[in-house]
């Protein structure tokens, strides 16, 4: 939402990210915040385009998600963040700062209110990063990938490398 040509501001969302409806990602959108009023009037045209430049609006940068993120029912992203890999935002969440890889993030703003393995797991999985192999071997390791055993899934994906 409100992605102005102006902006330039990207959304780059990785491999299978389940998004819920009602998802929404606002790209840009804020008014001017240094000065009297925070009326947009250059977006209006009618000669208020003198007022002051749109590129000078306030943009805090493009929206990067990662892989096998899922995404609960409405919920609202800010531009600007960063939402790791494996993340789980909650239903609802208002995600304004960046979200660590394997947490679960709630509320607004949101904050994680659990990690889904200990440090040393996540590490793990990040280098595995299943979904970077081929279709074909994810397609061959689909009950793996939706099971619990890292120590399997890392010799699979340390065969194949071999
Ligand atoms: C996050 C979620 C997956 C639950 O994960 P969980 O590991 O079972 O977490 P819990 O239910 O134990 O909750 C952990 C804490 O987060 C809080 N929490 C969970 N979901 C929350 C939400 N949407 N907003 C605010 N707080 C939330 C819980 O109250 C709990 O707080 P506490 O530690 O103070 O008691 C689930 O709440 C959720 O949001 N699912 C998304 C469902 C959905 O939108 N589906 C759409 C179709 S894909």
């Amino acid at each position: 939402m409100y992605n102005y040509d102006f902006s330039k501001v990207k959304l780059v969302i990785g491999k299978f990210c389940a998004i819920a409806a009602e998802t929404r990602f606002i790209m840009t959108g804020d008014h001017k915040l240094d000065a009297i009023s925070t009326y947009p009037f250059p977006i209006f045209g009618c000669g208020w385009e003198s007022a002051f430049n749109v590129s000078d609006l306030p943009v805090k940068g493009d929206i990067i998600v990662g892989h096998d993120v899922w995404f609960g029912y409405d919920s609202l992203i800010m531009n600007g963040v960063t939402i790791g890999n494996g993340s789980i935002i909650a239903t609802r969440s208002v995600v304004t700062k960046d979200v660590p890889a394997y947490s679960i993030v709630a509320g607004n703003p949101a904050k994680v209110v659990k990690m889904r393995f200990d440090d040393k797991t996540i590490d793990r999985l990040q280098k595995i990063a299943w979904w970077n192999w081929p279709i074909d071997m994810i397609n061959q390791n689909l009950k793996l990938i939706c099971n619990l055993d890292v120590d399997l899934l890392e010799t699979v994906a340390n065969n194949d490398h071999i």
